[in-house]
């Protein structure tokens, strides 16, 4: 069995579909938010899992703050890292920590739009086409080697909240199978190319 630990900051609904997924060889260890009032927390608990909240306010430093959820992270031994909704830059010394074992999802086709609003930043650009990435996490805000991408069309009376939901529903396909194929040890990364081997 391989641990999964999932960080949240918010609703969970990719944590919810990486959960319901039962992905064969996963545990899902621990469950952890950086926001007390996390709404994916109380999910994740009533179905029996461990849950966990380092609150960033409570400390003064970006450093200090990593440093207490790496040790939170670590205390359940996790094979890999996912990183659901968890909206907190991180520092280098974090992310080298768990160089090739930690994942997100950005709602962009990277390397296009990283950071916020990017469904806005799409439909402004005149994009015909948006979506989705799975990534290794580098020290690098929203690079690191790309899983997998997933691709939705852009209507010409899009808005950015019918776009976000349907971005949304293919993040819930897309996350669980990245996680499943990591767990499976099917992803090598060659440089910054993910291969599936
Ligand atoms: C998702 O759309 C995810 O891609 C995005 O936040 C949302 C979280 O929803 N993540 C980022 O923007 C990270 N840069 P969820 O809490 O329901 O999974």
């Amino acid at each position: 069995m391989k641990n999964v630990v999932i960080l949240i900051s918010g609703r969970g609904s990719n944590m919810q579909a990486i959960v319901d997924a039962q992905i064969s060889g996963a545990q899902i260890a621990a469950v952890i938010s950086n926001r007390p009032d996390a709404a994916g927390l109380a999910w994740a608990a009533a179905r029996g899992i461990a849950t966990a909240v380092v609150d960033h306010k409570a400390f003064s430093s970006r450093e200090g703050f990593d440093q207490a959820l790496a040790d939170c992270i670590d205390s359940y031994q996790p094979d890999l890292v996912v990183l659901a909704g968890f909206m907190r830059i991180l520092t280098p010394e974090f992310t080298r920590h768990y160089e090739g074992r930690m994942l997100n999802i950005h709602p962009s086709l990277l390397p296009a739009f990283p950071g916020l609003h990017t469904h806005e930043r799409a439909i402004a650009e005149g994009c015909k086409v948006a979506g989705c990435t799975v990534h290794f996490v580098t020290a690098e805000l929203d690079h690191g080697p790309i899983v997998a991408q997933g691709v939705v069309n852009v209507a010409d009376d899009e808005d950015a909240d019918s776009l976000a939901a349907k971005v949304l529903k293919i993040e819930h396909q897309l996350y669980p199978q990245a996680v499943a194929d990591f767990v499976a040890g099917r992803l090598q990364i060659r440089g910054n190319r993910v291969v599936m081997v």
